[in-house]
């Protein structure tokens, strides 16, 4: 399919939009510092902290999963049975995550959990880390994924 590209311009810290991309929805996320900093420090209670598991570009295998630490990009599907993940920030009551949540991703279909770079964090069944697309910057604010 064809790359799509997007004006990331108006995407405010801790905000994320959905497009699509080849029948997938692809989330992008313009990370705060509190964030990122949320993204370290629970390695222990990952299941693939380097995102040595699956095929991935090499630009996601870092620690923030991404080419420019704040600007996240990964494919909104969960990589247990393909059900559609909810974003839940750190802090929420929401009752499926507990007191050391990082902030992340939340699948109500099986009880799988992301932390905020789409790593799989404690909650399984999710075998592998969310997909990160391939995908490049135009310019400051010109994202090209595919
Ligand atoms: Fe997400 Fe099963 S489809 S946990």
């Amino acid at each position: 399919g064809a790359a799509v590209e997007v004006d990331i311009a108006a995407l405010a810290p801790g905000q994320m939009t959905t497009v699509e991309w080849r029948g997938k929805p692809v989330w992008i996320v313009r990370r705060t510092a509190a964030m990122l900093a949320a993204l370290g420090g629970h390695d222990a209670q990952l299941a693939d902290p380097a995102s040595a598991r699956e095929q991935q570009p090499a630009y996601a295998t870092n620690v923030q999963r991404s080419t420019r630490p704040e600007i996240f990009v990964v494919i909104g599907i969960c990589t247990h049975l393909g059900c559609s993940p909810t974003a839940v920030p750190q802090g929420s009551a929401h009752p499926s995550v507990g007191g050391d949540w990082p902030g992340g991703f939340f699948c109500p279909c099986h009880g799988s959990t992301f932390d905020g770079a789409g790593r799989v964090f404690r909650n399984k069944p999710a075998p592998t880390n969310l997909e990160v697309p391939p995908h490049r910057y135009l310019s400051d604010t010109r994202l090209l994924i595919g």
